[in-house]
């Protein structure tokens, strides 16, 4: 019985995989290195859930229980109460297996620990515990508390009991959760980043501008958003990075990052979050600008 869920990382993806665990009644302990950062966490996750009180999603009963049930700390201690520590730190293989070093010796024997990376091998992780076959992947998509799907991992070593309780949890956040094998990029990523790559070659070929790229594959193939805009959206480093770990897991030349990409990334246009990608973003601007290098 999973009752108490540890989160460790308090970004983008930590808030929200707190958020919807507290919401549907598990205890969740929010662990990040930066207290700023956990500050900033429960400050996202109390704008969330007074936007869903204002859509009439949940009650302000619900608001309150969620909130008393996220405790946030610093260290790994609150681990040892854990049934499940769903990782969500930085992006980087060295810290990751660092942690997960860590978290083994924290967390009780039979606590099943997940990542939520989008593109190291859970395997790897799995490897440097002494518990390869409580280890999976569990990847949410931004953001958390919207996006339906859960990619469950599973690694060489994942045993099914722990593949099965991780299934039916992502159904107790009334998520739809799809299994996948441990291969590079798992399968959202494998599919989606070339696809992203392609309408940048499209672009650095002068088949077509931006914004008839993006208008091609929301209008014609029913897409929320552009390719291009996505990959703003994204971040260009993390598609760049994401396409390397395709283009070396499997050493086949057609996941080779796109030159412009590469280009863009080198000179720190990185999309929204250095507010210049495909497209230019203004702080509180809704409005999409083609970026001036595009016009
Ligand atoms: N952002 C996305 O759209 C997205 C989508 C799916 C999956 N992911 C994956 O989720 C993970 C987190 O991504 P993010 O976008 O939330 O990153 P982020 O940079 O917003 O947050 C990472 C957090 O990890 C914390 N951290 C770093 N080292 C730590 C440690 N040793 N112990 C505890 N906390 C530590 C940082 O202080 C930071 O708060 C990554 O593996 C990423 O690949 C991201």
């Amino acid at each position: 019985m999973i009752k108490t869920v540890s989160v460790i990382g308090a970004g983008t993806m930590g808030n929200g995989i707190a958020h919807v665990f507290a919401q549907q009644g598990f205890s969740v302990n929010l662990v990040d290195i930066s207290q700023p950062q956990l500050d900033k966490a429960l400050s996202t996750i109390t704008k969330n859930l007074d936007r869903q009180l204002t859509k009439g999603s949940i009650t302000e009963e619900i608001k309150a229980k969620t909130l008393s049930n996220i405790t946030t700390m610093t260290s790994f201690a609150g681990l040892k109460e854990s049934q499940l520590v769903v990782e969500a730190a930085t992006e980087n293989t060295e810290l990751k297996l660092s942690i997960f070093r860590q978290i083994d010796e924290a967390a009780p024997e039979g606590c099943i620990l997940a990542s939520n990376t989008s593109s190291i091998s859970i395997t790897k992780i799995a490897a440097v515990t002494k518990r390869p076959e409580l280890v999976i992947g569990m990847h949410f998509m931004n953001p958390v508390p919207v996006m339906k799907l859960v990619e469950v991992i599973n690694g060489y070593a994942t045993k099914k009991e722990v593949t099965d309780t991780v299934v039916e949890l992502s159904k107790q956040l009334n998520k739809i959760p799809c299994v996948v094998n441990d291969y590079p990029g798992f399968i959202a990523n494998r599919i989606l980043m070339p696809m992203i790559n392609e309408a940048i070659y499209s672009l650095y070929e002068g088949v077509a501008d931006v914004t008839a790229i993006d208008t091609v594959m929301k209008l014609g193939m029913a897409h929320p958003m552009g390719p291009l805009q996505l990959a703003d959206f994204i971040g260009l480093d993390v598609c760049y990075s994401i396409l390397d770990v395709l283009h070396k897991g499997f050493g086949n030349p057609k996941y080779a990052p796109c030159p412009l990409l590469v280009n863009m990334v080198t000179a720190g246009k990185l999309g929204i979050k250095t507010g210049e990608g495909f497209y230019t973003y203004s702080a509180g601007s809704k409005e999409l600008l083609v970026s001036d290098r595009f016009r």
